[in-house]
């Protein structure tokens, strides 16, 4: 098949791990006969350097015209208290392209349960998938500060809300047949809604899916106290981007976990959960696998090619079960570059 690409390397350890991601897509391209044009473009701090704006117009127009969207990370401290953020061209982008819903699987791969911060049988068999709700809620609600005061508003529609559920419900049929929705109900007017909303859909469509609804607090506690009883969890935006960030640290690092943003039609956009990390920027020591994984979902998601998309999440198995680990996850254990991860994954590579 013929893919057009769009590559965005963003900031700090961004451009690093996506560098290992398109070499892995470039391989798979190469060993599957598959012609896939790659196009780079500017988001985050890098565009607000460059143009002073962290989603230009060309950046946007290509992501449109693209089959796939494949993302570094955005942000650092230069441009903190800056009148234009990079995190803005982020959300931009999935507003834009109309990305609702956040795919962001947990998995913990046997290989690495000692590198949980949890006793490695309340870890083992985790997998989870968050499906949280990506384009609307606080994060897009009317805000403003004045006088000493600040505020912002937290909205959903059920249409929103319906949308979003529907994705989970697939997934859940497609996996252990299980969801879970995660809310404030007992507080929140939106969270009222999301809940009733939520209840009807899955009454009406998906009768045939288990269906629990959870409290975003008691949430929080149960993905320490019994995480492998979680198939798929629909939620909020912002109580998915905590719980995400939280559940990411049973696999041992933030930077294993990978996050396709999907919407109705058009391009993915693809991206590891982790940020942009400045800290270790530009040392060659970041976990490209996250980015790798994420590649991996685009080639399964906006691309259709299972076939390749397995191979890659085998190859970073084999890698991994080889103890060829970025000093994040090498537990004690020899240590290898963000490069020399990404080519491990190259060379494992069966197709
Ligand atoms: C994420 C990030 C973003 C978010 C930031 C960078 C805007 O934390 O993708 O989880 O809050 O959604
Ligand atoms: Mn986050």
């Amino acid at each position: 098949m013929k893919a057009n690409i769009v590559v965005l390397p963003g900031d700090g350890i961004g451009p690093e791990v996506l560098a290992q991601a398109t070499a892995v897509l470039s391989a798979v391209g190469e060993a599957a006969g598959h012609e896939f044009t790659s196009e780079e473009h500017l988001i985050g701090g890098a565009a607000i350097d460059a143009t002073g704006k962290a989603l230009p117009e060309a950046t946007l127009a290509a992501c449109r015209a693209a089959d796939a969207v494949f993302l570094g990370a955005v942000g650092g401290p230069a441009w903190e208290g800056a009148a234009e953020r990079p995190e803005q061209g982020l959300l931009a982008i999935r507003h834009q392209l109309g990305l609702f819903a956040n795919l962001r699987p947990i998995r913990v791969f046997p290989e690495l349960v000692d590198l949980s911060p949890l006793r490695p049988q309340a870890v083992t068999g985790v997998d989870i998938l968050f499906v949280r709700e990506l384009t609307g809620g606080i994060y897009f609600g009317d805000s403003g500060m004045s006088g000493g005061e600040a505020y912002q508003v937290m909205k959903y529609s059920v249409e929103e809300v319906a949308r979003v559920v529907r994705v989970a419900g697939e997934q859940a049929r497609a996996r252990r047949n299980k969801l879970t929705s995660v809310d404030k109900a007992n507080v929140l007017e939106p969270s009222r809604l999301w809940r009733a909303e939520t209840a009807r859909i899955m009454a009406d469509e998906f009768p045939d899916v288990e269906f629990e609804e959870i409290l975003v607090d008691a949430m929080a506690m149960f993905l320490l106290s019994r995480p492998a009883d979680f198939d798929v969890v629909v939620t909020s935006n912002l109580f998915g981007d905590i719980l995400t960030d939280e559940a990411a640290m049973l696999t041992g690092s933030l930077g294993m976990i990978p996050s396709a943003s999907i919407g109705e039609s058009g391009p993915g956009l693809y991206e590891p959960v982790h940020g942009s990390a400045p800290d270790i920027s530009g040392q060659d020591i970041a976990n490209p696998v996250g980015a790798i994984l994420a590649a991996a979902m685009g080639l399964r998601l906006s691309l259709g090619l299972e076939k390749e998309a397995s191979a890659v999440e085998a190859a970073v198995a084999t890698v991994l079960a080889k103890g060829v680990r970025t000093a994040d996850i090498a537990g004690g254990g020899p240590v290898v570059g963000t490069a020399q991860l990404g080519r491990a994954v190259v060379t494992a590579l069966a197709l």
